[in-house]
């Protein structure tokens, strides 16, 4: 192993066990939609919904049960993944990243980080761009896309949301399937289905949808009030529901 590219994440949160619980059903839940599902992005309409909190979440448990699952961080506009999660590289070198490797003549092996997960690995984006749009648009990513495809059984786009570029349609239509995160109580009902008509538009089915960070009551959380959503779809396609609590402190 490529021990130039190893890292830690040495920010990782330890989940409440009824939220460590949801992802759990959500990664069960894949094994069932069949081998040909292997590119899965991870959407939703606007900013902070949790897209990325999923997206680290459930590839992080894949890899914790011995299924090679790679995190990619599409979001090349805001990406804050290096930061937030604390990603170090062992040798102490700057992190490349994805965007870094769509723009330069390196190979993604160069790019590429072995976590402390043995089964997972991660291209996170460590250089925001203005424009990053040529890059997804270049048949490169679609080359990376497929060559990361071939080398594990997920591949987890982390991607940015829906409403504000075209860079979600163009990473969706090359993925094989999307999980939906919807923010409850925050985003209103016809955005998230447009969100659904955008996905079907790009060619690509829509897998699942996360109701996610949602707050119980009494300000802790909050299993119940999600429970009522497990196995409903909202109407969008044959997409299946999925409930998310919300841990640790409300910003
Ligand atoms: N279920 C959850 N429980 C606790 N914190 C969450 C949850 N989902 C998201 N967050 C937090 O909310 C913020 C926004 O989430 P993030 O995943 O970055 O959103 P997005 O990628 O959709 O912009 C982050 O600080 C993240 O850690
Ligand atoms: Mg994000």
């Amino acid at each position: 192993m490529n021990r130039k590219n190893q890292i830690t994440i040495e920010n990782m949160p330890t989940l409440p066990y009824a939220i460590e619980e949801a992802v759990n059903r959500l990664r069960v839940n894949m094994s069932f939609l069949g081998e040909d599902v292997k590119k899965i992005m991870v959407i939703s309409t606007m900013p902070d919904e949790g897209k990325s909190f999923v997206a680290m979440q459930l590839w992080r448990q894949m890899a914790e049960t011995g299924v090679d699952s790679i995190l990619v961080d599409a979001d090349m506009r805001k990406s804050v993944m290096v930061d937030k999660y604390g990603l170090k590289k062992e040798d102490g070198s700057k992190i490349l990243g994805s965007s870094y490797y769509l723009a330069n003549d390196i190979k993604l092996e160069e790019a590429v980080l072995h976590t402390q997960y043995e089964h997972g690995d991660i291209l996170p984006n460590n250089d925001n761009v203005v424009n990053p749009s040529i890059l997804l648009e270049n048949h490169k990513f679609e080359e990376m896309l497929d060559q990361l495809a071939a080398n594990y059984r997920y591949v987890f786009v982390d991607a940015p949301p829906l409403n504000l570029v075209s860079d979600g349609e163009r990473i969706g239509s090359l993925c094989d399937g999307a999980v939906l995160v919807v923010r409850g109580n925050a985003t209103p009902k016809n955005i998230v289905k447009n969100s659904a008509l955008q996905l079907e538009r790009a060619g690509c089915p829509l897998l699942g949808v996360v109701l996610n960070r949602v707050k119980g009551a009494g300000g802790g959380y909050y299993y119940k009030q999600y429970g009522g959503y497990y196995g409903k779809s909202y109407g969008y396609g044959k997409g299946y529901g999925y409930g998310y609590g919300y841990y640790g402190d409300k910003k």
